[in-house]
């Protein structure tokens, strides 16, 4: 089996309806300089009730894009099927350049008492999967060399079992619904390939009709959206219109949004 010279086996666990967040995750196992060992989609809906327990000698970097400045609860619900056993862990969250907010304290907190050692916390900033018009061209070459600076600490913590668990806020997070209230449905372009009822995460989407997402399911992940060969799927023109307004507002009163990584070694 590969070793390297951290002596782990590095393990790619993630939920990311866009592959922004994989995308980050394969960044930062290039960027360690070791070769995947094993990868778990968690999206999948076959994981909704998976469980598993890694070893002393892994290396876990566990990624979730951030949704209503929180860890989406379908991701939240299926990390809290993971455990460790004195494993090292690293946990990634992407945003799309708007807030992140009590997301790190809760990511921390779904992972803590789960037999982990956090060496390391990383929050990206990306391009937003459903306002497309923020954070265009994100990451960029500099959030990349942050990774990169990320990346050297993290194998120096892992050396020297260094953990942070002691440097995250701890306070009460009160449940909050981050579901946005939108959906995507399909279009008469739809061929009823199948392909959006096997990705969607939650399972909301009709299998007799493709085109209809069921409501109360669908989390507007825009995964259908994204992977739908005939782009046969999309959230109304409204909401675009809307989000774009929404967008231009913000730069006329100037908010000043998150617009940086942060990062927690
Ligand atoms: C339902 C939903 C809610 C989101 N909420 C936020 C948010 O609160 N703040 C933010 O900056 N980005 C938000 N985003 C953008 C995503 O966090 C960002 O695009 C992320 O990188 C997507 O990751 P993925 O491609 O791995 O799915 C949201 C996206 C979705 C789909
Ligand atoms: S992926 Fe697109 S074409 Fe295929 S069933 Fe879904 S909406 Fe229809
Ligand atoms: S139907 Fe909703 S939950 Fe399913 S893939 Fe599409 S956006 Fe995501």
């Amino acid at each position: 089996m590969y070793k390297n010279e951290m002596d782990k086996l590095l393990k790619l666990v993630y939920f990311s309806p866009t592959d922004t967040t994989k995308n980050i995750l394969y960044k930062i196992a290039l960027e360690l300089g070791v070769q995947i060992n094993e990868e778990l989609n968690l999206t999948n809906f076959e994981y909704c009730n998976f469980e598993k327990t890694f070893n002393e000698n892994d290396l876990i970097i566990l990624g979730s894009p951030v949704y209503g400045a929180r860890v989406p609860k379908t991701a939240k619900n299926r990390f809290n099927g993971l455990k460790g056993k004195n494993t090292n862990i690293v946990l990634i969250l992407t945003y799309g350049d708007v807030h992140y907010d009590d997301a790190l304290i809760e990511f921390h907190q779904i992972m803590e008492n789960k037999e982990f050692s956090i060496v390391g916390i990383g929050i990206f900033v990306t391009r937003h999967n459903v306002i497309n018009c923020i954070g265009v061209n994100r990451p960029d070459k500099n959030d990349y060399e942050e990774i990169k600076l990320f990346c050297k600490k993290l194998i120096e913590n892992i050396k020297e079992n260094k953990y942070i668990s002691n440097r995250i806020e701890t306070k009460k997070i009160f449940e909050r619904n981050n579901k946005l209230p939108i959906k995507p449905k399909g279009n008469r372009n739809c061929k009823n390939c199948g392909l959006c009822i096997k990705l969607c995460p939650e399972n909301a989407i009709e299998q007799k009709n493709p085109r209809k997402t069921i409501k109360g399911k669908c989390i507007c992940c825009m995964r259908c959206v994204k992977y739908c060969p005939y782009k046969a799927r999309n959230l109304s023109k409204i909401v675009y219109f809307v989000s774009k307004l929404f967008v231009r507002i913000m730069k006329t009163i100037k908010y000043n949004h998150e617009n940086k990584n942060k990062i927690i070694v």
